[in-house]
């Protein structure tokens, strides 16, 4: 499956299409991996306004290194998977340490960094390095198993080895990094999951999916994801200037990040202490369901007003008007978005 017109295509293609994006005039391994990251779980037009911000606040490793976390995962909030944010924290603060604030410079010694596993080590080393690496994310396997009609699995340790294999035999000697541009973007734009445009498609005849009628079921995908259900109570106290936070640690998509004192446990099992209701009044019980690649949530915002608010050593104790400063899970933000503005104070 070696196709000699492929890569010259998608370069012409991709010549011809690309959109402006800011990674892509700069040769900065820093800034690419920024975007990498960015862009592992996310769209570009979501995470162009999140890179800007990030590299306005962060023009370089060290100044990422020097920042506090709760800083950067405020700055990543809306996002999700908050493990990037963590670890592009964390790998920052080891090459301003460890290595001299030495960048890495080969995929070998990228691949070491926290959170960077094949396809952003060779994303970073075929952009800035020109290194010959194939990148392999969704776009590119689902152009590949369309073009040349792959029908493993990609999830798979085996169909990823047959990718793997089809993607480096595919490489052009030259140009490495706008070949591998290429692929993305067509991938992104043209040979799109739902309504691909075949009809203006530089393949379109030689595209085995659109000549077998398997479009819409390639790539196959072995698993299924299995939402897990979780059920969040929300302890939301406060009176007309305070409000208790408490740090999560426990080491899971949100780790470190702030939320109301939170009661995890079934719904109908959950019912606040009670000192909690002599002392209060029930201001307003709210009840939603949020959904996230990997979960479902079931969650129970309890809003209590209280006269005085005690110290207590699990919480933090923090001003109504300084909320914004704290990074905290979406449906947090949306729920203090949605009741808890300003205009109440
Ligand atoms: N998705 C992942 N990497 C990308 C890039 N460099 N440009 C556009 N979309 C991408």
């Amino acid at each position: 499956m070696v196709d000699d017109d492929f890569s010259l295509k998608l370069i012409k293609w991709y010549k011809l299409n690309k959109r402006n994006l800011p990674w892509r005039e700069s040769k900065d391994p820093f800034k690419i991996w920024i975007s990498e990251i960015i862009l592992q779980q996310t769209k570009v037009d979501q995470g162009l306004p999140y890179y800007l911000k990030f590299i306005k606040k962060f023009p370089n490793v060290h100044d990422l290194a020097k920042a506090n976390e709760n800083i950067v995962l405020k700055l990543w909030q809306g996002l999700g998977y908050y493990s990037r944010a963590r670890n592009l924290h964390y790998s920052a603060k080891y090459i301003s340490k460890h290595l001299n604030g030495q960048f890495p410079k080969n995929y070998n010694e990228l691949i070491k960094l926290k959170g960077v596993g094949k396809y952003t080590a060779s994303a970073i080393a075929s952009f800035a390095f020109n290194e010959k690496k194939a990148v392999l994310d969704g776009n590119v396997f689902r152009v590949l198993s369309r073009y040349f009609g792959v029908e493993e699995p990609i999830d798979t340790t085996f169909g990823n080895k047959i990718f793997e294999d089809i993607a480096y035999r595919n490489l052009p000697r030259k140009n490495v990094d706008t070949y591998n541009q290429s692929i993305m973007e067509f991938g992104a734009l043209q040979c799109k999951p739902v309504k691909p445009k075949c009809n203006s498609c530089p393949f379109e005849s030689k595209c085995f999916a659109f000549n077998n009628n398997k479009i819409l079921s390639l790539p196959i995908k072995s698993k299924k994801i299995i939402k897990k259900e979780r059920f969040f109570n929300f302890i939301v106290l406060r009176n007309e200037k305070f409000i208790f936070l408490e740090k999560r640690i426990k080491n899971d998509i949100w780790k470190n990040m702030y939320q109301f004192p939170l009661f995890e446990e079934p719904i109908e099992s959950f019912y606040p202490p009670k000192e909690l209701i002599k002392t209060s009044i029930l201001s307003k019980k709210t009840e939603l369901t949020h959904l996230l690649t990997h979960q479902k949530l079931y969650v129970v915002f309890w809003d209590f007003e209280i006269k005085k608010l005690f110290q207590n050593k699990k919480y933090e104790k923090i001003e109504i008007k300084k909320l914004n400063e704290y990074a905290v899970p979406k449906i947090v933000e949306n729920y203090i978005n949605q009741n808890i503005g300003i205009h109440r104070l």
